[in-house]
């Protein structure tokens, strides 16, 4: 059985029948407790929806039907808790791209990689959608929603996801599911395999990373693979370092902002503004789709939706959820890399290295800071740009106003 389920068409007509004998409206709390299921997951069953198994076994036991006869057996997709997605601006280049890469060139590992918020979920979630006829199967495991949380731990250990792969490929429990018994699926069938959010095990140090440090070297590495594995994640695991090339099956996207498609955004929250002053917000916010629909509803509430106001105060509006997935990226970083920030955040400028090594300290050596600009880039924290012959770096502004309120709390 696979981890998620959905009702088919004529499944639901039955449903009905028996919801109506039973008296329960289609989204009856009656019912989503006898089901121990929230209204919410009742209400995705209806939109035929994938479920978690046991929520759709408990919510056709409850109403008295039979699963077997109801659910969309057409089992070749699996989408676990992949968001909904179901209002998306713009990336039409990067969706080709992706097409490109992964029908036509047939990569084998492809890394989606960007700043929290700035879509990398939601793209991966359209990509899947234009693409997944070119598969036999689709599954999407992210590594940090509650799948994992009832029955295994979170976020899952390598030979979990494992186990949770084959579970799905064979319908059946393996429990020795190893690397090479996926890798022969894999090779067998044309396959199409989402992790979303590696950053949860990227953190997590030691064994637990070892696991999938070698699923994705594997995958890399095997040839003649007709599956693909698409990784979304803020950092840039070191396996894709490693294996990566523009002509390799081997390669890594770094999605930045949304461009002009962000108009859109301040457009739905009904702003008012002129061209420029609509461009200045959304490249103050370096038109991140997260940051921008946070920004857009502070302007909505607090300034009558005038960006003209709300840019007449300078500031930058961070948000609750934008400073979570800050906090979160912020407590991830070594000393070293906090003390580059830092130091960037004093300068305010771009500044190149030896600037830089002067305001750090005379005892870390300048490889090591090229080591901590190398790791603050490939977390999409710094921008690099060149001022004259002179590489030079610098934080982007939702980042420096983060930064600044980091070490502003800690004084
Ligand atoms: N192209 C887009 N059009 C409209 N909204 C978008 C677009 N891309 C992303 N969003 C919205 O922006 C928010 C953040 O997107 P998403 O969750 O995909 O970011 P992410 O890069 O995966 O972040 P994280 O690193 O935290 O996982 C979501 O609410 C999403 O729906
Ligand atoms: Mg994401």
């Amino acid at each position: 059985m696979a981890s998620s389920l959905r009702a088919s068409p004529q499944g639901l007509k039955t449903v009905d029948q028996a919801r109506i004998r039973k008296g329960w409206d289609r989204q009856s709390a009656a019912w989503a407790n006898a089901a121990k299921a929230s209204v919410a997951t009742l209400k995705r069953f209806w939109q035929k929806k994938y479920i978690q198994a046991q929520f759709f076994l408990d919510i056709c036991a409850a109403v008295g039907v039979d699963w077997q006869e109801i659910v969309d057996s057409f089992a070749n997709e699996d989408w676990d808790e992949a968001p909904d997605v179901p209002v998306f601006y713009g990336r039409t280049e990067e969706l080709a791209t992706l097409q490109q890469w992964i029908v036509q060139d047939r990569c084998r590992v492809v890394a989606l990689l960007g700043m929290g918020g700035i879509g990398k979920t939601a793209l991966a979630v359209r990509c899947v959608e234009q693409i997944k006829g070119e598969f036999e199967y689709f599954v999407w495991r992210s590594l940090t929603t509650s799948h994992w949380a009832s029955t295994l731990r979170h976020p899952p250990s390598a030979s979990d996801l494992l186990a949770s792969l084959l579970f799905f490929f064979h319908q059946e429990q393996d429990n020795q599911a190893t690397l090479s018994k996926l890798v022969d699926y894999l090779r067998q069938h044309r396959c199409l395999v989402v992790l979303d959010d590696l950053d949860a095990i990227l953190d997590s140090a030691g064994e637990e990373y070892e696991g999938y440090r070698e699923i994705i070297k594997r995958l890399g590495e095997e040839r003649d693979l007709p599956s693909c594995l698409i990784l979304t994640s803020q950092q840039k695991p070191k396996e894709i370092v490693l294996l990566e090339g523009k002509k390799l099956p081997v390669r890594s996207f770094l999605l930045s902002g949304l461009g002009e498609a962000a108009h859109e955004i301040l457009n739905e929250a009904e702003l008012t503004y002129k061209p420029q002053q609509g461009l200045e917000l959304i490249q103050m916010y370096r038109g991140n789709p997260l940051a921008l629909k946070i920004v857009s509803q502070t302007i909505k509430d607090l300034f009558g939706g005038s960006v003209v106001e709300f840019l007449r105060y300078n500031t930058i509006v961070l948000g609750d959820i934008f400073r979570d997935i800050l906090d979160l990226q912020f407590q991830r970083l070594s000393e070293l890399e906090k003390k580059v920030m830092h130091a960037l955040v004093i300068y305010q400028q771009p500044i190149a290295l030896q600037q830089l090594k002067e305001k750090i300290s005379s005892t870390v050596s300048t490889s090591e800071i090229i080591e901590a600009l190398d790791s603050l880039s490939r977390r999409s924290l710094i921008e690099i740009s060149k001022e004259q012959s002179n590489v030079v770096y610098t934080l982007q502004p939702v980042v420096m106003k983060y930064v600044r309120r980091v070490y502003s709390q800690a004084l």
